[in-house]
């Protein structure tokens, strides 16, 4: 039996994720605040087999207090873990700080990744054929990153936030398949908008698009997620980007490795830090 590990698995895309692995029998571990839509979902599976093979691990994962737990509790539990999909999401048009001092979409959308690919890399590797799924949409240029101010003490923008947290997602594929033998390490977004839950404080283009435009353009999580399912169960060691079913160039910048070897120096420093 597989074990699938989803962080944001109790809504849009990865509780969609959960309720297809569930269905197929793999055991899934569910990372997420809230316990009520755990039980939803598993409601919605519907099979009384999936229980058994389901966990429900109570997280904020902007915090790096929780994300250390989080890796703390499934290693413990799990010696081999065959998939891990990131896919927490909560968007943050402001710069917010979280009480851990750090600014919170960098820590939600790269620290808590970094620390839990760090973190479960030896599951990872028992596993033989690994995949990291890492919800984050590829194509962020390769200058987008300020490795001297990651956390935009100075000039945040929403723009600037997200494209750095992209850039940084591809190159945290360059660690991890260094550091995971026959690792498939895929940076992936859905073809185009997904009628999510739009966790986070949006601001009102994306309400409108989220109220809107989704219902009348947006696909369903269960029809958005199926190429990924494809990807997860069809493995490819190396590094790979696609939106949906569609491949698309990894960024190349002058000194990626360089530039990967950099970015784990400064998430372990921030890491430390808390
Ligand atoms: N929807 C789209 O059109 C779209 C487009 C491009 C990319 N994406 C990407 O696809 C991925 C999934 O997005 P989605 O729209 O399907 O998500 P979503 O419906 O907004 O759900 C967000 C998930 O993240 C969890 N979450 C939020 N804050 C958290 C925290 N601090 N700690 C732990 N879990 C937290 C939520 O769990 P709780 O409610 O239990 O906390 C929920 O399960 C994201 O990476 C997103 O950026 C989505």
């Amino acid at each position: 039996m597989r074990t699938i590990v989803i962080t944001g698995g109790t809504d849009g895309m990865g509780a969609a994720l959960a309720r297809h692995f569930l269905s197929a029998g793999d055991r899934v571990a569910v990372i997420g605040r809230s316990r009520a839509k755990f039980d939803a979902l598993l409601a919605a599976v519907g099979d009384p087999s999936a229980v058994e093979r389901a966990e429900f691990v109570a997280a904020d994962l902007s915090l790096m207090a929780d994300s250390r737990r989080v890796v703390a509790q499934l290693t413990a539990r799990f010696e081999q873990v065959n998939a891990l999909v990131l896919a927490a999401s909560y968007i943050r048009r402001h710069r917010h700080v979280t009480a851990e001092g750090h600014e919170a979409s960098w820590a939600l959308f790269f620290l808590s990744k970094h620390l839990l690919v760090t973190g479960l890399a030896e599951p990872l590797r028992a596993s033989g054929r690994p995949v990291i799924a890492n919800t984050s949409v590829p194509g962020a240029k390769a200058e987008a990153l300020d490795f001297d101010d990651p956390e935009l003490t100075q000039g945040f923008t929403f723009g600037k936030s997200n494209a750095q947290q992209r850039r940084a997602n591809e190159l945290l594929g360059i660690l991890a398949t260094r550091d995971i033998p026959d690792l498939s390490y895929v940076t992936w977004g859905p073809a185009g908008l997904v009628r999510s839950s739009f966790a986070g404080e949006v601001g009102a283009g994306m309400k409108i698009a989220a109220t809107i435009l989704g219902p009348l353009i947006g696909q369903q999580p269960d029809d958005a997620v199926r190429p990924l399912i494809d990807l997860i169960d069809n493995p490819t060691p190396g590094r790979a980007a696609y939106r949906g079913h569609k491949p698309v160039p990894l960024v190349v910048g002058l000194h990626d490795e360089q530039d990967a070897t950099r970015l784990g120096e400064v998430a372990e420093a921030a890491e430390d830090e808390t």
